[in-house]
């Protein structure tokens, strides 16, 4: 799901000259406006590959990205190195602190570290829980859109698709509405620290202070709970069971997680998923007619252009996997878009279908990763389209496609604005 990844760390030297090399930018114009494009031509031409200027093995087919989620010799254990490049850059305090925080994030743990802890966390997203969300979701669904404007451009995203996750996740874990505001700016310095502001030394440090006045927020909220437990996810992870319970530095970096897991993923897969309606106009149209295939619909959204553009991982032991020796310390790029756009899975996978029922995406990952607030990004994402098709019976790009901008990530794949015009005739 995140990281540090897209940066080049020096920890990964050369690469094993037997196989095919590029030196492409993964993250230029081409690359960013259509990853389907540029990445399903390197699946179809050289489905595992070096990059020499990323320093990564570039794994683009269906297969093969499912297998590397099972090879245990690749490890999901990936932050010392870049934590150790940065702080070869910085003495700073706040950035070792962020670092000790994002190492107990659990998508970059392996078992058994990684079981226990999704083990403890999984309780949080059972469907009964997830499903208690239900009215409070729609509420703040409903609430936004009374408020989007009719007849005239409006950014879906920063009307819409943005401040619906981050006040969702905001409240279940237990923030009073008057300090949402905060969580959302301190999720946001989070969100440029784990998607690129490495490039950047200043707006790092920005971003790691940022997180030193979360972790103090959360820390406040985790005594207040512990004292007086209320019906929140954080009073939920201060439970125990079994005997075993999240220590205090866990329950912080799980919160900061979640609060990043769960917001511009879903935010992109609302959007992603109204522009490709916008784009297949007789699949809106069906929908529109048929709303109980939505939990449908949003699989295939998910398949067709969902917000993960990779996965990142890093060679443990020298071995040799779909035929390439890799090394110990290698990284290797897992690319969601041309995996799910594989043709030996999906039949005409460039065309959006509502019900082919696409089971086999990864679009959330998969394996022992598998995306832990799926089922919450989906009924996020049901009750948000489900919303907008019954409120609005017109709703038209208010740009030209090849306007668009994609924020240029290695991770994730998210429009900057999505200017629409809503109607109610
Ligand atoms: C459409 C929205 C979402 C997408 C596309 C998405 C995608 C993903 C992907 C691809 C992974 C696997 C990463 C890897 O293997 O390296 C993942 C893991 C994860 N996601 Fe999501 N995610 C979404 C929403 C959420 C939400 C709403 C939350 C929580 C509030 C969340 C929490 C997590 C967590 C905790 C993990 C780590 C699981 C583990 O390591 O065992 N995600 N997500």
């Amino acid at each position: 799901m995140s990281d540090a990844d897209a940066n080049s760390t020096d920890a990964t030297p050369r690469g094993a000259l037997s196989t095919a090399q590029f030196d492409h930018n993964l993250v230029c114009d081409d690359a960013v406006r259509d990853p389907y494009q540029f990445f399903g031509s390197l699946r179809d031409t050289a489905p595992i590959h070096w990059n020499t200027r990323h320093k990564a093995w570039v794994v683009t087919t269906h297969e093969l990205v499912t297998a590397a989620m099972r090879n245990t010799n690749l490890t999901a254990d990936r932050m010392e190195p870049f934590r150790a490049s940065v702080m070869r850059q910085t003495n700073s305090a706040a950035v070792d602190e962020t670092f000790r925080i994002l190492a107990n994030w659990m998508v970059f743990l392996d078992p058994p570290n990684h079981t226990r802890l999704r083990r403890l966390v999984s309780r949080i997203f059972a469907p009964s829980v997830v499903r208690a969300q239900t009215v409070d979701i729609q509420e703040v669904v409903d609430s936004l859109i009374a408020d989007l404007p009719e007849g005239r451009p409006v950014d879906f995203i920063g009307e819409f698709a943005a401040p619906l996750p981050a006040i969702v996740i905001a409240k279940m874990l237990g923030v009073p509405p008057q300090d949402r505001i905060l969580f959302k700016e301190w999720s946001d310095k989070l969100t440029s620290l784990v998607f690129g502001a490495y490039d950047n030394p200043d707006r790092f440090h920005e971003a790691a202070r940022g997180m030193l006045d979360l972790r103090d927020y959360l820390l406040g909220m985790i005594e207040k709970f512990e004292v007086a437990p209320e019906d929140n996810l954080i009073s939920l992870l201060l439970e125990q069971e079994d005997g075993d319970s999240l220590s205090r530095d866990e329950l912080i970096s799980t919160c900061t997680l979640l609060l990043f897991g769960g917001h511009e993923t879903t935010t992109n897969l609302i959007t992603n998923g109204l522009l490709a309606l916008l784009e297949f106009p007789d699949q809106m149209n069906d929908l529109r007619r048929n709303p109980d295939i939505m939990p449908m619909a949003i699989e295939e959204i998910t398949r067709f252009d969902g917000p993960a553009r990779s996965m990142v991982r890093l060679v443990k032991e020298d071995h040799e996997f779909g035929g390439i020796d890799m090394k110990a310390g290698e990284r290797v790029f897992l690319v969601n878009p041309s995996a799910n756009r594989d043709p030996l899975v999906f039949d005409d996978p460039d065309t959006l279908n509502l019900r082919r029922n696409p089971t086999g995406h990864i679009g959330f990952g998969f394996g022992l990763h598998y995306c832990l607030g799926a089922p919450l990004a989906r009924l996020e994402a049901d009750l948000a389209l489900s919303a907008v098709l019954r409120e609005f019976s017109t709703i038209t790009m208010a740009a030209d496609r090849s306007e668009l901008t994609w924020n240029p990530t290695m991770l994730s794949r998210g429009l900057k604005s999505l200017p629409v015009v809503l109607g109610r005739v």
